[in-house]
């Protein structure tokens, strides 16, 4: 893992943005995975300026979504399909055929959760995966306790999540228990991922995930088996973090960070 902390959130999502316009500039067919959540609504607000001002063409890119909730269909306004076109599809020239969210009104929700990892593995799998973190210490839905070395599955959600999420919804009690989403091997899977945490509240998980032990118990913890994975952190995120002067020096050192810093 190499963790980079910027002063503010709105450096660290400029940071993450540019991260993958760069992976979408270096191959132009590139397979994104793509993360839902209020924490990426900025990250797609910068990669759409990049578009507008021709930095990066998404005409060749596929993508798959992480998760969506069980019961809302892809027109739901609630839905992660609609949240996905509103912040980023709508706005940049991707075709939209291939965008890739499981659905959530399927009526064999195991038969959509294999259809969805097997149409994964077909596209030659995720080459960039972005990922934001719950306060249960969810990437996807992966709750705790989630195995380790889940593919795609549908997943209870926990208190904490319904809590993080509900208010997000018209009325609390609209929002879904239940969510397909992404297996924690399928996210270990990719090719390099980013993980997104801002502000206060994400605090004490990314200390557990970042430099606490493995465990079922903080799914994100998974991460540091990923073969290449970024964590993006601001000020308020990385506030318990022990071992900051270490990551600062590799930030500041590393040549492949001078075009960032
Ligand atoms: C949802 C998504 C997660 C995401 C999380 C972060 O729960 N399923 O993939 O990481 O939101 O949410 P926020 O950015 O709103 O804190």
């Amino acid at each position: 893992m190499e963790i980079i902390i910027r002063k503010n959130a709105d450096a660290a999502a400029d940071l993450v943005a540019k991260i993958t316009v760069k992976a979408i500039c270096q191959k132009p067919n590139l397979t994104l995975g793509l993360a839902t959540g209020r924490t990426m609504e900025i990250v797609y607000d910068k990669i759409v300026e990049m578009y507008k001002a021709g930095k990066v063409n998404f005409s060749k890119c596929s993508s798959f979504n992480l998760d969506e909730y069980v019961g809302l269909a892809p027109e739901d306004e609630n839905s992660y399909r609609s949240y996905m076109n509103k912040f980023l599809f709508d706005r940049v020239n991707i075709d939209k055929k291939k965008t890739n969210v499981p659905l959530g009104m399927a009526k064999d929700l195991q038969a959509e959760c294999m259809r969805y990892e097997k149409s994964i593995a077909s596209s030659g799998g995720i080459d960039f995966q972005l990922l934001g973190i719950g306060t249960s210490g969810h990437i996807g839905f992966n709750e705790p306790m989630s195995s380790l070395n889940s593919l795609t599955s549908v997943k209870a959600l926990t208190k904490a999540t319904i809590e993080q999420n509900s208010p997000l919804f018209p009325k609390p009690e609209m929002m879904p228990r239940r969510a397909i989403t992404m297996g924690v091997k399928t996210i270990l899977n990719s090719k390099k991922s980013v993980l997104l945490a801002t502000g206060d509240s994400k605090a004490d998980i990314i200390a557990k995930a970042v430099e606490g032990p493995l465990c079922a118990a903080v799914t994100a913890s998974a991460l540091q088996m990923h073969e290449h994975c970024i964590v993006v952190l601001d000020e308020a995120a990385a506030k318990n973090l022990k071992m900051r002067d270490y990551y600062d020096w590799v930030f500041n050192s590393e040549p492949e960070w001078e075009e960032y810093r």
